[in-house]
């Protein structure tokens, strides 16, 4: 199998005046595994459709390794698709679901159910073949459904929300598993999460996107340290927000004064001196700092409650002004304080400051 390069060029999505996805630009080379990550409405599953065929855009153009497929049906794109529901048939057996699309193809039942038991040995469910579907686990019932759409040959692989249904400790079991499936076959993934764990762990790239808008594409680490707007910074992972006015821009640097104090950080380029901002510091980058009120960063909270996460340990704090401030602490042995006064603090260079223009403030509200 080899993946294939996925391209949208000015795709738009309106549905009865309602824009379900503004004119998106992508480029997603062969054989990456690409998420599209965003929360419930925001447009992912729309776009998908209207990459694999199955939803015609209002505007735009899919190519699919260079070559427009805009003309082509879903059935004669080389993609192929695994539903929310993975829809398997219930009464044909495991073997026969996986072999069920090459039967349209034409291929000899003999020749079938070798391919189907080829797959079924790829996602290791060869001792599987003969039973129903119902008759399997949440995860091997997820493995059929990745055989039956990789029995195709499909360039590109569009998987939507597959693994919501499965428990947490499934779910991280599959996303490895899915990841290395994905490198075994070199197939162009896109997966479809609003889980930003499974965006991070799994993706070589991730489109975060908000309101029918991918605001940034990058990779884990991109999105996760250097986000790009208020609202991937506030989606993927969780973060304590200040807000204020800028009122000193500093090299990478900028200072913001507000109703719970003077904090800098670094600064996105558009940063200007006098606007609306916020700084935002990620919980784990948050921390204790023992009788240093003076130092920079630094301010009084009292200590309200503990969640043990297991390895590590949220403090949830508030500061003089109401705000809640979460510290992520490793659950080191280290005594931390259950209740009371306490000083947090954080590095300059562990917060980012941005503006806020309208619609960036609500999203950082939101979340
Ligand atoms: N056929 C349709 N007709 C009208 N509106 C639609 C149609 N399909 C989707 N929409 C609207 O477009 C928007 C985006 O829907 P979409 O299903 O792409 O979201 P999503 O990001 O996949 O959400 P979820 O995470 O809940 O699955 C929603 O507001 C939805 O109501
Ligand atoms: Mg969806």
């Amino acid at each position: 199998m080899d993946g294939k390069s996925v391209e949208l060029a000015g795709v738009t999505m309106v549905f009865d005046g309602f824009t379900a996805v503004h004119p998106t630009d992508l480029h997603i080379p062969a054989g990456e595994f690409h998420s599209i990550l965003g929360p419930s409405g925001c447009g992912k599953t729309t776009l998908l459709r209207i990459l694999s065929g199955f939803q015609r855009p209002s505007a735009g153009h899919v190519l699919i390794g260079g070559e427009a497929v805009d003309h082509l049906p879903a059935n004669r794109r080389p993609t192929a698709m695994i539903f929310q529901s993975l829809a398997l048939f219930p009464r044909m057996s495991v073997r026969e679901n996986v072999a069920f699309g090459l039967e349209a193809r034409g291929i000899s039942r003999r020749e079938r159910s070798a391919r189907a038991d080829e797959l079924l040995a790829l996602v290791a469910l060869e001792a599987h073949a003969d039973k129903r579907p119902d008759q399997l686990s949440g995860g091997q019932r997820q493995r059929v459904a990745v055989a039956r759409a990789l029995a195709v040959e499909p360039a590109v692989l569009c998987l939507d929300e597959p693994l919501s249904a499965l428990d947490l400790k499934l779910r991280q079991h599959m996303r490895t598993e899915l990841r290395a499936l994905q490198k075994r076959t070199g197939v162009t993934f896109i997966y479809i999460t609003h889980d930003q764990g499974e965006a991070l762990t799994m993706s070589d790239r991730i489109s975060v996107m908000n309101k029918g808008r991918i605001e940034q594409v990058g990779t884990p680490t991109a999105v996760y340290d250097a986000p790009a707007t208020p609202f991937v910074a506030g989606f993927v992972g969780e973060q304590n927000v200040f807000t204020g006015k800028v009122t000193s821009v500093e090299k990478e640097f900028a200072r913001i004064d507000g109703p719970g104090g003077t904090f800098t950080g670094r600064r996105t380029p558009d940063v200007a001196l006098g606007d609306q901002a916020v700084l935002m510091v990620r919980p784990e980058r948050t921390g204790l700092v023992d009788d240093e009120r003076n130092g920079v960063n630094r301010l009084a909270a009292q200590v309200e409650g503990r969640e043990l996460e297991g390895p590590y340990l949220n403090l949830v704090t508030r500061d003089a002004t109401g705000r809640r401030i979460v510290l992520h602490l490793a659950n080191d042995g280290s005594v931390h304080p259950a209740t009371g006064a306490t000083v947090i603090g954080f590095r300059p260079e562990d917060a980012i400051v941005m503006p806020v223009t309208d619609g960036r403030a609500a999203a950082v509200a939101e979340h």
